[in-house]
């Protein structure tokens, strides 16, 4: 059966690594959190001290940076220069720092080139904000998720009271509103649905039936292919 790439796009908490990792493990398909990358990155712009606006540091040090990701039942797990950052790059400080990290023209260029050698021998799902428009403008499939921003933020303060992390609502979402309005704004490659993407809203639905409704899409996609 023939194997194809598959883009998933949106926003803070609309559901896509959720979607992502269980289309992957349904078709045994490779997970690629891209995010997790830029998250990578950042960490380790904190880590050295590096200053986050300043692009041309910021790209010596990516030049550098061993980024590796290696699937598991939760996601990727994450490594820079063979450290494991899983959680560490989950923390406050990056997500607050990652937008402006990501908004850099040379960053993007070789991470999206990075992504695309991970992609290039198909049966890859990837997860982000440039997947469908920049990353794999080619994907057999392209899913544009999105839920309401109060959705959004409930989930995330769910995820983070779940696991024993103090968090408030209200900051959550915003922070939700801030990053949106970075990853939306940004000159370069902006977080947009592609044309040829099917949107998804799923608000109203659970990461279950999200899920399944991408699944049914991608299979639907490998068999006219
Ligand atoms: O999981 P969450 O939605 O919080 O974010 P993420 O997917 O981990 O991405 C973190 C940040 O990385 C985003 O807010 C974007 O600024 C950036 N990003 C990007 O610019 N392009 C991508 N393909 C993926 C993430
Ligand atoms: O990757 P992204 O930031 O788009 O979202 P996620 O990390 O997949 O989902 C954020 C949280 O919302 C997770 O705890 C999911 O289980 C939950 N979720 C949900 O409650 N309903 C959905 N339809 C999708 C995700």
């Amino acid at each position: 059966m023939n194997k194809i790439n598959i883009a998933i796009d949106g926003p803070a908490g609309a559901g896509k690594s959720t979607v992502a990792r269980t289309a992957a493990s349904q078709l045994q398909y490779v997970y690629i959190d891209t995010g997790a990358m830029y998250r990578a990155l950042t960490w380790n712009a904190i880590h050295h001290n590096v200053d986050i606006q300043d692009e041309a540091e910021i790209s010596m040090l990516l030049k550098k940076t061993d980024i590796e990701l290696l699937p598991s039942l939760e996601g990727n797990r994450v490594f820079v220069d063979g450290e494991e950052v899983t959680s560490a790059i989950r923390s406050n400080d990056v997500t607050a720092a990652v937008s402006d990290v990501s908004a850099h023209e040379e960053v993007r260029r070789q991470m999206v080139k990075k992504q695309q050698e991970l992609a290039q021998d198909g049966g890859a799902v990837l997860d982000g904000r440039d997947i469908g428009t920049a990353v794999l403008p080619d994907a057999e499939l392209k899913v544009f998720l999105s839920a309401s921003v109060e959705e959004r933020a409930k989930r995330r303060h769910l995820e983070n009271v779940g696991k024993g992390i103090s968090s408030d609502l209200q900051m959550m979402m915003k922070d939700i509103q801030v990053r949106d309005g970075k990853d939306t704004e940004r000159d370069i490659s902006p977080l947009v649905q592609a044309g040829d993407a099917v949107h998804v809203d799923t608000t109203d639905l659970t990461a279950e039936e999200a899920a399944a409704e991408i699944c049914v899409l991608a299979r639907e996609r490998i068999h006219q292919t």
